[in-house]
């Protein structure tokens, strides 16, 4: 049994801080971004997106609790954006604790995602992930996600 509980106050402060730092790092790895401006880009754009942190409205971010009921083991983040005028959810983050993988928490926690989009009265949800992440992408193929496009980039 995997719960979801609204991200609390003093959870989303670490949270945000090593969520800016780790986006920096995947746009810097997957050269999208340059080292030296991308600390200051991913806090743009968590700022954009969150100016309310979790009162943002639109923006729903939770802890994912633990088989124990007590332990957050990760969290996950989804927000609703306008897509070919269409409202779709969108997936902005997912983290398991390193010493809560491959124990079926992401996939659960995205099973209930599914039920509160749908409550919502939504009918898609979208996501990106990064090439280098092929745990995540193995993750969303098994989930049923499918592969809408590709950045591509060449470095000169
Ligand atoms: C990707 C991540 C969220 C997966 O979380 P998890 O709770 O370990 O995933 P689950 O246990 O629910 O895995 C479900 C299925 O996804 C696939 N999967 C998950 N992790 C995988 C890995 N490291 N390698 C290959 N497949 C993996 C498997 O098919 C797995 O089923 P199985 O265990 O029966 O083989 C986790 O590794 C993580 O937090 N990584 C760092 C942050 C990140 O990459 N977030 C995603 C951003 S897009």
């Amino acid at each position: 049994m995997t719960t979801l509980l609204p991200m609390r106050a003093e959870t989303y402060e670490s949270y945000h801080e090593s969520s800016i730092l780790s986006y920096a790092e995947d746009n810097v790895q997957s050269g999208r971004w340059r080292e030296e401006d991308a600390l200051e880009q991913s806090r743009n754009e968590f700022h954009t997106l969150l100016p309310q942190g979790t009162d943002t409205p639109d923006q729903y971010l939770f802890e994912i609790i633990g088989k124990d009921n007590l332990t957050a083991v990760g969290f996950i983040w989804f927000g609703i954006v306008i897509e070919d005028g269409v409202r779709i959810a969108f997936v902005y983050d997912l983290e398991i604790k390193a010493d809560h993988r491959r124990q079926g928490y992401a996939k659960r926690a995205f099973k209930a995602i599914e039920t509160l989009v749908n409550d919502l009265g939504l009918t898609r949800i979208g996501l990106h992930v990064f090439n280098q992440n092929t745990a995540a992408q193995t993750l969303y193929k098994h989930l049923g996600y499918e592969v809408t496009s590709i950045n591509m980039l060449k470095k000169l």
